[in-house]
């Protein structure tokens, strides 16, 4: 039994832009912990290249961001999310400018912002750092934080779990985590009046993904755990272009190359985009991945290419210096060469079920960004929505805590008991078992799925469930195996989300039912835990599924 117990107003589940923007707006009240995994940098945040996306051009509109965004999510976006989150943008962005981010300026216009364009954008809409808007975001939120005296940084620490006043009651509420200290391998308990869980998507879950080795779903998976509502999880975002190289591991080629005047083409030099979709190379990304798996398994070669070099180069090395010097690097010179590309694992549009003002189903308990399901993306994420709910829905939080704050817990906090658990002398089936994971999801459950592939997977994972379950409570944990535990579970919801949805509808697409079905299927997928009936949970029970109507109001709980 370890008694190390800190405290805390709000404690703070991860480190890109939802966490650290919050942490920002609050810390003049709150006292705020933060937790990252590895380095505070190191988050989705940092790695994103596009940009955020927002009216800021005389000729573009809220009513056009409102519009694409519904089109690209396939008319399973909430329309009252879609609708602030649009509005409220850039109050949001001027505050991060105000904060002292740089997003790039149009050549020799020092007041007007570059605004370029991505898949499924009518107008420019998308400001930018060069290609490492993400890198500038998280510099200047880090370094306001930091000068901070209220926030408190913890890097290598990971949460395990949160804790609940009574666990086994029908509404429990959010108290604090326990969380594992990476480096003293040491598990000790944080109490706190108001827990953000703020830890990014699933990307790591398939084999080949653009996210950073952090995604593994851990907020998703202690959220489920802890018995709050998951959503729409069958809607995996494939980005089609990662660089094809076999030393590159996870490198995003970002869509605006595309917004530039990228083109997309076969090992015949075909542009197969043309006559696919009216808008080619800029077509939604559910629609441009699917014709490059396509492409990929018609021909049997092992990636496509995206061709730039029509382009100006000097324009490139200036607008694109990150992709360039980093193909560069692989031998690649994109101003003369076309770059090798296929699609990988690259959002989670499901995720944690959320109201209006980030609260889940668990008093104390909120969630923020790609972790959460807020209703803003619906069947397929528009390029460039993700900065922004996460700056929008920081925003809410702080809102719903400054007006509405859950109390701390006055009891004492229960202490992480390892029971009779011991050192692992088998760290192989952690190794093996994450690679079965993997693997199997990304060849059963990938960008085209079928009842039968599902089926498979939903066996395979069966025993992966057991036997990772098993092992979780016979050896002392090690974050491998805190991954290993959440990703297995965040594969599990997937497969039986996509089971659930007989239909086709933006990124889940089944051969098995190939048209989207408005009349049954304009709803969400709900998966929830079975209910606790001892102390010890099963994880190896499988999922309840349910569906939500999209008009019905979202449950808050606060
Ligand atoms: C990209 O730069 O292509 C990624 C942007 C996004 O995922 O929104």
């Amino acid at each position: 039994m370890v008694d190390r117990v800190e405290e805390t107003d709000v404690l703070i589940v991860g480190s890109g832009v939802s966490g650290l923007f919050t942490a920002f707006k609050l810390a003049d009240t709150h006292k705020i912990f933060i937790l990252s995994k590895k380095q505070e940098y190191e988050s989705s945040t940092y790695y994103a290249q596009g940009g955020i996306a927002s009216v800021f051009s005389l000729t573009d509109s809220f009513e056009a961001h409102i519009k694409d965004t519904h089109k690209a999510g396939v008319n399973l976006c909430r329309e009252d999310v879609v609708t602030f989150c649009v509005e409220e943008a850039p109050e949001r962005i001027h505050e991060l400018i105000d904060l002292g981010v740089q997003f790039s300026k149009r050549d020799g216009h020092d007041n007007e912002y570059d605004l370029t364009k991505e898949g499924g954008h009518s107008h420019r809409r998308i400001l930018h750092a060069k290609d490492m808007t993400g890198q500038e975001i998280e510099r200047a939120l880090l370094q306001a934080c930091h000068a901070h005296p209220n926030i408190t940084f913890y890097e290598y620490h990971m949460a395990v779990d949160f804790i609940l006043d009574d666990p086994l009651s029908e509404y429990p509420r959010c108290i604090g985590a326990f969380v594992f200290d990476q480096e003293q391998e040491q598990v000790f308990s944080v109490k706190a009046s108001s827990v953000l869980i703020a830890s990014g998507g699933a990307g790591k879950v398939y084999l080949y993904t653009s996210n950073p080795d952090v995604c593994t779903g851990d907020g998703i998976a202690m959220a489920y755990r802890a018995g709050a509502r998951i959503a729409n999880m069958e809607f995996m975002q494939f980005h089609p272009t990662c660089l094809f190289h076999p030393h590159a591991k996870s490198f995003l080629i970002s869509e605006a190359l595309r917004g530039e005047g990228g083109i997309l083409r076969n090992h015949k030099n075909e542009r197969f985009m043309e006559g696919t979709h009216p808008l080619k190379e800029l077509a939604p990304r559910d629609i441009v991945a699917r014709a490059i798996d396509a492409e990929i398994k018609k021909s049997g070669h092992d990636n496509v290419f995206l061709d730039m070099t029509h382009l100006d180069g000097e324009f490139l090395k200036d607008r694109f210096p990150n992709i360039y010097q980093t193909c560069l690097q692989f031998g690649i010179d994109l101003t003369t060469q076309p770059i090798p590309v296929v699609p990988a694992a690259h959002y989670t549009c499901g995720g944690i079920v959320i109201d209006e003002y980030g609260r889940t189903d668990i008093p104390g308990l909120y969630a923020v960004g790609e972790v959460s399901c807020s209703g803003l993306h619906g069947a397929n994420r528009l390029a460039s929505n993700s900065l922004l709910e996460g700056v929008v829905f920081a925003h809410r939080v702080v809102e719903s805590i400054k007006v509405d704050p859950p109390s701390l817990f006055d009891g004492t906090l229960p202490q992480w008991d390892p029971g009779t658990a011991v050192d692992s002398d088998e760290a192989i089936v952690v190794s093996h078992n994450w690679d079965e994971v993997r693997r199997l999801m990304w060849n059963y459950v990938g960008i085209v799925r079928s009842n039968k592939r599902l089926q498979r997977a939903k066996r395979r994972l069966q025993l992966l469930k057991e036997e990772i379950d098993e092992y979780y409570w016979r050896v002392l944990v090690s974050s491998d195996l805190l991954e290993l535990r959440n990703i297995v579970t965040i594969a599990d919801i997937i497969v039986e989300s996509a089971l659930l949805r007989k239909e086709s509808r933006g990124l889940h697409f089944t051969v098995d039912f190939p048209e989207s079905d408005d009349q049954n299927w304009k709803v969400e997928t709900i998966a929830h835990r079975p209910p606790k009936t001892k102390k010890r949970p099963k994880a190896w029970e499988t999922p309840q599924m349910s569906t939500l109507p999209l008009l019905k109001k979202r449950k808050a709980h606060s």
